[in-house]
């Protein structure tokens, strides 16, 4: 998929997962716990891990109507996010139990990998490439399909919100923006990338014919 916006944009996208709630009410998100999730963050040599339990929410919306009406789902998110963005989630559901910290005690219904991978154009493009499949033990036939076509869709909501905002920015580069509890992965991850950043400029200018 062909976004037009910068990668920095993504990478928030990527990092702050709260947004499900509200922007793809209908494919990968919904319940408006989603937007109260906390998340633990580990940073890493080159980017950030995340892990997230939220408990007892609707099915997402793609796949709601798979479960009797009332269902509640115990999700776990754990997320490996690397420079400048390769994104890795294992996502797994189970029915609602009754544990309040740690693995669900509920039956485990849905073990997934999602692979993804924004690779920048120029400032203002990137090309976004995706994958989501459930585990052998947890496939039924049409799961993976599913998972599939439901990326197809929520990736478009997430492009129109990206390349508004990144054409909003553009147009008030001076628009002063404020950082709330849920920026949290954002703003570590974009430090890490500006770490980097920094360190591969200063390599570059102590190379050897570089000086002066
Ligand atoms: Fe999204």
């Amino acid at each position: 998929m062909h976004v037009h916006t910068n990668y920095r944009r993504e990478i928030e996208n990527l990092a702050d997962l709260s947004h499900i709630a509200w922007v793809h009410p209908h494919t990968v998100g919904g319940d408006p716990k989603y937007s109260a999730m906390k998340s633990r963050y580990e940073i890493t040599p080159r980017g950030l891990n995340t892990h997230c339990w939220i408990r007892s929410v609707a099915p997402t919306g793609a796949v709601v109507h798979l479960f009797p009406d009332g269902a509640r789902l115990d999700i776990c998110l754990d997320i490996q996010h690397t420079v400048p963005c390769n994104w890795v989630m294992r996502f797994r559901a189970f029915t609602a139990g009754t544990a309040t910290d740690g693995v669900s005690n509920g039956q485990l219904v849905v073990d997934t990998w999602t692979c993804q991978t924004v690779t920048p154009g120029d400032e203002n493009s990137v090309d976004y490439y995706y994958s989501w499949g459930a585990s052998k033990a947890t496939e039924v036939p049409g799961m993976s399909d599913l998972l599939g076509s439901t990326l197809d869709e929520a990736f478009e909501e997430d492009r129109r919100l990206l390349e508004a905002q990144h054409q909003r920015r553009s147009e008030r580069p001076d628009l002063p923006l404020l950082n709330i509890a849920n920026d949290a992965g954002p703003v570590k991850m974009l430090w890490v990338l500006d770490k980097l950043l920094a360190e591969e400029r200063a390599a570059a200018s102590s190379a050897p014919g570089t000086a002066g």
